[in-house]
């Protein structure tokens, strides 16, 4: 049975506040080489009364960065449903986010953001988790758990704190692999994966 729940609908004031950092993530232009692609922040990432904030690295070409929806139709996106599923909760029940919101590509496919267009994303980061002011913040793989460290002034590290409840300030961090296939098929198997997703504070 899940122990998640919202606490009701969230106030005109956060709604106006999103829909503020909505606009300006959807007119920002900072990094060159992503000002083409589409900022993937709106309503359809999740509740903003969400307790759970998952985040994630960047939007994937067949994923966030043709449907808008993070973690939505590509296999990344397919293997985090079957986790979430798993733990019984669903999209409207989270907030999914990404450390950089446009989709980095080079030649065509996707690659990892530079270090440079995470600390530029960063201010989006620290102001949707402003509003949003989650309980838990799950991140999934290294690019996330590195954007926050970098906000947070912290060094934790997967290997060391994997499916750790870490107390910060405000919420409470627990670091988690990527769901992505190469991460699957590689390192952390999508059964240790849902193991993982189970330890995830939700109460
Ligand atoms: N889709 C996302 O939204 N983020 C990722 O990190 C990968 C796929």
């Amino acid at each position: 049975m899940k122990q998640v729940s919202l606490d009701g609908n969230p106030t005109p004031d956060k709604i106006k506040s999103f829909r503020r950092l909505e606009k300006k993530a959807a007119s920002c232009r900072l990094c060159p080489s992503l000002a083409d692609q589409p900022a993937v922040l709106s309503s359809a990432n999740g509740s903003l009364n969400a307790r759970i904030v998952f985040l994630a690295e960047a939007p994937g070409r067949f994923g966030a960065g043709r449907t808008g929806v993070p973690f939505q139709g590509d296999r990344s996106g397919d293997n985090f449903e079957i986790l979430l599923k798993h733990i019984g909760l669903t999209r409207s029940e989270v907030f999914i986010t990404n450390a950089v919101l446009c989709n980095p590509l080079e030649n065509g496919n996707n690659r990892k953001p530079t270090a440079g267009e995470i600390k530029t994303c960063s201010g989006f980061l620290q102001n949707t988790l402003g509003i949003i002011q989650p309980r838990v913040v799950v991140t999934l793989g290294t690019v996330a758990l590195q954007s926050l460290n970098k906000i947070l002034g912290t060094r934790f590290s997967l290997k060391q704190n994997v499916a750790q409840s870490i107390p910060i300030q405000d919420f409470t961090l627990f670091p988690l692999y990527h769901p992505s296939p190469r991460v699957t098929n590689w390192k952390r198997p999508l059964v240790q994966q849902k193991k993982d997703f189970k330890k995830i504070p939700l109460s």
